[in-house]
């Protein structure tokens, strides 16, 4: 297992400097599943300022907005036709301008998506690359990545390479007009910029300075350790022989330039601005090591990276796995060693993590990770809570997770699932299978993908917010560009319940804040080998440490062995209502029940203003 050399034989807890995002709350916004403010179905920037209040409220310092820039939408925004426009469907300028003013009065931030890697094929950048060859007459040719054909022994026109497009099918595209081919890593309609062009980066550091210029206050990297290829754009191994094209992971991700390009990118631009903050998606790579270069102080490239090894845990076929919906079965073990190896990294050199557990590529959490049934719901969703709010790094939320949002029912049909991954996925599989069998498409068996979709698809996470029990759930009073989850849980009966799912976050919000060894502190795993309780230490420099123990099962569970070493301390947060004061509540139990959680401290004051130990000193020297 890769860690920090100098972390291996630490005996005093190291603690990180500090720094105002390391410490924020970022909650993620997917505008189009957000708030819809004038009833045509669509979430709107004027939606989500409406909901300023609630987001304070909430405890949140940080909105990450995810694209809003005009787009035809092939990739739900990822593919951006102009950086420096709002695409219609959510507002103007104006509507942007003042929901970063709103923003700034309430005391929060505002970080937009740089999507970079590629651009719309509507861009006006790819519409004049495409308009002719001659790269001398049309500069813009060498903006993307052009290649001609290759031929097979048949005389066949075949791509460049064999390369598979992320988004399934192959990663070129056959231009009739130019007679070439463009790359596009991901689907047809979001072609790969050419870093290598010194104009195209130059256009990247201008619309950065674009938006930063207006207040914004950084940057969420869309896939961002994809920009750099590997010189000559080689065939990728076979390794899923049953496709024509193969992942081409090695030739792209954190391809030889990328650190070059992201040290200019932050000498030119990120460096002239203040108190901004950046974070890259790392997708595929499982080495800290790799990642931990793009987020030292030392390289001045990044704040921090995302990186997926945590939702990848139930991945059939790992990273380079022909779609990340196919579903295994995970295990707590791993997720354990998971985060072990990341909070455990690098920290003397000041690596920092990112802590997330959903986003808008992802399904719900507590359908994936806890039990959604009526029973276990608001228990699980609360101990995955605990679970995100105790670990070291910057903590991301996504929209709804605050309420316990849950994967779409089973019973929807695949006509209800929007994402082009999910769809280009199914055909090429039904395709593939009609081909193998030589049977017609009604007689193949696609209960394993269907599956899959039902657990794993992106669309589970853009299901639209559910705010009240109006219909549609009150998102729009029109109707909903994708339809609303069919259960009842929402905002509104949320709120004021302090029982709930939101005042559960909210209260764990709270408590992070209040405790920097929650945010700083060191990380112990401890019963590592343990089958179903998640338990570890979080410890400051000079004693304050806090204790957090979960089970992740509905079976009770005795520890009663290892609680032994953990008295005298105070209870922080518990899942479970703790009846009166005393009551459990200065030691931790021997039996945890289902989906059990709680935290401790123990340990005196660091001394910090943000400090809520309050002075408590251990009575026992060692967790
Ligand atoms: C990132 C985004 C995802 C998008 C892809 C291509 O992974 O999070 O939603 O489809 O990049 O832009
Ligand atoms: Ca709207």
């Amino acid at each position: 297992m890769a860690r920090s050399p100098t972390s291996k034989n630490r005996v005093k807890p190291f603690t990180p400097t500090r720094q105002w995002w390391k410490s924020a709350t970022v909650y993620q916004i997917y505008p189009i599943s957000f708030f819809d403010s004038n009833g045509d179905g669509v979430g709107d920037l004027n939606g989500i300022t409406a909901k300023l209040d609630y987001l304070k409220g909430l405890g949140v310092d940080v909105i990450w907005l995810s694209p809003i820039y005009k787009s035809p939408l092939a990739d739900m925004g990822y593919d951006i036709s102009d950086y420096n426009t709002i695409d219609e469907r959510y507002g103007t300028l104006e509507d942007w301008a003042r929901l970063l003013h709103e923003t700034h009065t309430r005391g929060m931030k505002l970080i937009m998506d740089l999507v970079v890697n590629h651009t719309s094929d509507e861009h006006d950048w790819f519409v004049e690359s495409r308009s002719s060859k001659d790269v001398k007459a049309n500069p813009k040719r060498d903006w993307y990545i052009w290649k001609p054909p290759r031929y097979d022994e048949q005389g066949n026109r075949i791509p460049p390479n064999n390369w598979k497009s992320i988004f399934q099918g192959p990663a070129w595209e056959y231009d009739e007009a130019t007679e070439e081919y463009y790359l596009h890593l991901f689907v047809t309609k979001q072609p790969d910029l050419n870093w290598e062009n010194p104009d195209v980066r130059e256009a990247v550091w201008k619309l950065m300075r674009f938006w930063l210029d207006r207040g914004c206050d950084g940057f969420r990297m869309d896939v961002i350790n994809h920009i750099s290829k590997v010189e000559g754009l080689p065939d990728a191994e076979v390794i899923i022989p049953t496709l024509p094209y193969q992942p081409g992971n090695a030739f792209y991700i954190n391809g030889p330039k990328v650190h070059d390009y992201i040290k200019e990118m932050n000498e030119r631009v990120l460096s002239h601005y203040k108190n901004i903050m950046t974070v890259g998606e790392a997708p595929i790579t499982h080495n800290p090591a790799t990642l931990a270069e793009y987020v030292y102080p030392k390289n001045k490239e990044l704040d921090m990276v995302f990186q997926f090894e945590l939702v990848d845990i139930d991945a059939a076929g790992g990273k380079e796995a022909e779609s990340p919906i196919l579903w295994k079965p995970w295990r707590l073990q791993d997720m354990k060693d998971i985060v072990n190896k990341w909070q455990s990294f690098g920290r003397e050199d000041g690596f920092w993590n990112s802590v997330f557990i959903e986003n808008h590529d992802n399904s719900r959490s507590v359908s994936r990770f806890g039990d959604d049934s009526p029973e276990w719901r608001s228990l699980s969703a609360k101990l995955l809570c605990i679970s995100q709010i105790t670990l070291s790094g910057t903590l991301y939320v996504y929209q709804g997770q605050e309420i316990g949002m849950k994967n779409a029912p089973k019973s929807w049909g695949l006509e209800e699932y929007k994402d082009c991954a999910t769809i280009n996925f199914w055909n090429q599989t039904l395709e593939k299978r009609m081909k193998m069998s030589g049977k017609p498409a009604e007689e193949i068996d696609m209960s394993d993908i269907m599956e899959g979709c039902q657990r794993k698809a992106r669309d589970h996470g853009r299901t639209p917010i559910q705010w009240d029990s109006s219909p549609h759930s009150g998102f729009t009073t029109g109707t909903p560009w994708m339809r609303v989850n069919d259960d009842d849980w929402n905002v509104a009966s949320q709120i004021n319940d302090s029982d709930s799912v939101y005042s559960f976050w909210k209260h764990a919000l709270e408590v992070r804040k209040q405790n920097e060894s929650l945010i700083y502190g060191d990380f112990k795993l401890l019963f590592p080998d343990h089958p179903t309780v998640f338990a570890y230490t979080r410890t400051l420099e000079g004693g304050t440490s806090a204790l957090v123990v979960m089970n992740f099962s509905t079976e009770p569970v005795s520890i009663n062995e290892e609680v032994k070493r953990m008295k005298g301390a105070r209870l922080l947060l518990s899942n479970y209502p703790v009846k009166a004061a005393g009551d459990q509540a200065w030691e931790v139990p021997t039996v945890l029940r289902g989906y059990e959680g709680r935290v401790y401290l123990r340990g005196e004051c660091c001394g910090a203003d943000a400090c809520g130990c309050k002075g408590i000193k251990s009575q026992i020297p060692d967790w």
